[in-house]
């Protein structure tokens, strides 16, 4: 039966595809917000996820589903699906729901193939009475809009170029792109698509203007065969090395479960937060393997340039060592440059000669490593926010930059593979769209 009350009046309801780590991540924004957010339903291909998650999100068994197949079928009435399934899977999902008239909010990367991006694209123009939002949650932290605010203020001048880092983490690097899901580009997608493409999304979002060339360099540099220890065996657990590896999947995943903690990263590795089924893991799994005896692909370091209209310039890098960390990002002007540590941000003027610090006013509870410095909920409300007034044009305005902007990730790799410059127009195929 349809609601009589209002959107001002009622939660959205969302039906979740995928209750993995992202799901849960954006469903959690419905424990602080019943009246904005209420989980109607969930499509999970495995067991005991698609259970564990009804149980915390109060999911009648008649609206759990063995996946986004079965869910579609049933067509249950929903204000909009989240789709947060594995990477390959996502554009053929977004023709599905759009074709059934659903709302849909995305998790990035957009497609795998610059030709999906195009049918997102087409889909997005075409059904422009829907919903779509993109999970480029960068885009949402509090740090974006202070930033934002700076730039409207004209307090840097015109923006001349950007450099910016995002240091991934030793250990979430090698527990996502070395013994992960995301560590072989043929199963899921290259790492700058993966991990990234929300920081090429952010940097294009603040220099507002057209690219016109990329070049990119990058390598898987350590975490392979070749730098294999002598005496270490193929799993932690049985490995003489194992006390003085940095990499060792018994330390850091025995100590989250010690510390008590049931979050990510330990949930994709174990659902029964035990010591037996940690140990098992360990023994058989992918999580326990040996950081140089795994079949991973993907980069662990990489950097691209960006050349704009006029003459302006962008560089961003990747790295798997380091701490896991807020990005770091310096934006310079024509008036001033700005330097922030995703804590704080700094600005100076050129005709004051002074800087001055200025605070970013986080939500509790969030960090680098969790809920993207207060993007994921961030998201969230604005995905809310547009369907409650009814006007979808900014956050469908902002999919579509979100598809330019992965062609320019697409463009980065190839420059990467082949070692040269891609001018974009000969590269892009969404001209019409910029
Ligand atoms: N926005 C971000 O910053 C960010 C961060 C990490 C991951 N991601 C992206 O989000 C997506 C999900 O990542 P994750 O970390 O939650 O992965 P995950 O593996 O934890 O969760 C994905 C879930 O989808 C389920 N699934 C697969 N096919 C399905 C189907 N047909 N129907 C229903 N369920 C299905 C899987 O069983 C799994 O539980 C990926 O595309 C990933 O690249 C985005």
């Amino acid at each position: 039966m349809k609601s009589r009350k209002s959107r001002n009046e009622r939660a959205l309801r969302l039906a979740v595809i995928g209750a993995g780590s992202r799901g849960r991540a954006y469903s959690e924004y419905a424990e602080i917000t019943q009246k904005q957010l209420e989980i109607i339903a969930v499509a999970e291909n495995i067991k005991k996820r698609r259970e564990i998650f009804s149980k915390r999100f109060n999911i009648p068994s008649s609206f759990q589903y063995k996946s986004g197949e079965e869910l579609l079928k049933a067509a249950p009435e929903a204000d909009a699906v989240l789709i947060a399934t594995p990477d390959r899977t996502h554009v053929k999902m977004v023709k599905a729901f759009s074709e059934a008239g659903y709302n849909i909010l995305l998790e990035k990367p957009i497609a795998t193939e610059i030709e999906g991006v195009k049918e997102i694209a087409d889909i997005v123009t075409h059904h422009n009475k829907q919903l779509f939002g993109v999970c480029h949650v960068l885009l949402y932290t509090p740090l974006t809009r202070q930033i934002n605010k700076i730039i409207e203020n004209d307090v840097l001048g015109d923006i001349v170029s950007i450099q910016s880092l995002e240091p991934i983490g030793y250990w979430h690097f090698i527990h996502s792109y070395v013994r992960g899901n995301w560590r072989r580009e043929d199963i899921s997608s290259p790492l700058l698509l993966a991990k990234s493409c929300h920081d090429i999304d952010w940097i294009m979002h603040i220099m507002q203007e057209k690219v016109l060339s990329v070049s990119s360099f990058g390598s898987l540099n350590h975490f392979h065969e070749g730098s294999k220890p002598k005496n270490s065996s193929n799993r932690c657990i049985d490995c003489s090395i194992e006390k003085t590896c940095p990499f060792s999947s018994c330390r850091f995943y025995r100590n989250q479960l010690i510390n008590g903690s049931k979050e990510w990263p330990l949930d994709t590795v174990i659902s029964d937060f035990t010591h037996e089924a940690l140990e098992q893991e360990l023994k058989t799994g992918p999580y326990g393997k040996c950081v140089y005896s795994c079949d991973n692909t993907v980069v662990d370091n990489q950097v691209v340039n960006i050349k704009f209209v006029n003459n302006k310039t962008a560089s961003f890098s990747v790295v798997a060592f380091s701490d896991a960390d807020y990005r770091k990002t310096r934006i310079f002007g024509s008036r001033g440059m700005l330097d922030t540590d995703g804590k704080t941000i700094n600005v100076f003027s050129f005709l004051d000669n002074l800087w001055e610090e200025i605070p970013i006013n986080m939500m509790d509870g969030v960090s680098a490593v969790k809920g993207h410095g207060g993007g994921d909920f961030e998201l969230m409300k604005s995905y809310i926010a547009a369907w409650r007034s009814g006007d979808y044009s900014d956050m469908n305005k902002k999919t579509i930059e979100g598809c330019l902007s992965h062609q320019v990730v697409f463009a980065a790799e190839k420059a990467r593979k082949e070692a040269s410059v891609v001018q974009m127009g000969d590269f892009q195929l969404l001209h019409d769209l910029s």
